[in-house]
């Protein structure tokens, strides 16, 4: 698993936190599980990008699998395993995708335990990025998340330039480094560690 922690000069350091980005690897109490639920429950929110293609925010099940993961292969650059989706799916982590003219074009894995909540996966089809989608698909995700979290962690490869640009504008914290946290195709990378708080209604 992850290697010790270390601290950026600059990044707002959270006394105390706890991240686990295995894929698949968090696998939630009962509480959890009933919070996954809840949030679930919640879902199939429509939003329309700037361009008026019409989208649905929805749940993804092992149904979905097959879409799901070839979407994940051909867009990101480090994609989940079948398996990893599968041990998700099993640990009742909240599993969405974004649906547009039927096909899914998006899609993104939250757990929630212990009243946090972790981004462990999001991805936008290839053909789509830079559209909106993850922008509208995260800020819906954040204002449901809001009534059943404190915090929101994520963690993403030091390289992920566009990706951290996001988690900024989106005023997500730099949380500290996990140096050479992540395998890349010259050696190791660094993980930055991401948070935000979230208003609890
Ligand atoms: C990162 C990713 C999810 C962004 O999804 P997207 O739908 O393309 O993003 P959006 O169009 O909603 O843009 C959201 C923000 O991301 C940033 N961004 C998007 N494309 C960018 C680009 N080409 N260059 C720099 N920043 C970019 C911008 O901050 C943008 O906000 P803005 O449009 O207000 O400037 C998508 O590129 C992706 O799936 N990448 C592969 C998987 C991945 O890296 N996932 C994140 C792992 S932590």
């Amino acid at each position: 698993m992850a290697g010790p922690v270390s601290f950026r000069p600059g990044c707002w350091l959270k006394s105390a936190f706890a991240i686990i980005s295995e894929p698949g690897s968090k696998l939630l109490s009962s509480k959890g599980a009933q919070l996954s639920k809840a949030i679930q429950n919640q879902l199939n929110r429509s939003f329309t990008l700037d361009d008026g293609s019409f989208c649905l925010l929805k749940n993804f099940g092992s149904q979905d699998l097959e879409p799901i993961y070839q979407l994940e292969q051909r867009s990101n650059p480090h994609p989940w395993s079948k398996r990893n989706f599968e041990d998700s799916l099993a640990s009742s982590h909240i599993c969405v995708g974004v649906e547009e003219e039927g096909r899914w074009i998006a899609h993104a894995v939250f757990s929630i335990a212990s009243g946090d909540a972790e981004l462990l996966l999001i991805t936008v089809d290839s053909a789509w990025q830079g559209r909106g989608v993850a922008r509208k698909a995260i800020k819906i995700m954040v204002e449901m998340l809001e009534d059943f979290a404190a915090e929101l962690f994520l963690e993403v490869r030091a390289s992920n330039s566009r990706a951290i640009k996001m988690y900024d504008q989106f005023g997500f914290n730099c949380l500290g480094v996990r140096p050479g946290y992540y395998p890349s195709a010259d050696g190791r990378e660094d993980a930055h560690i991401y948070g935000m708080s979230l208003r609890i209604g």
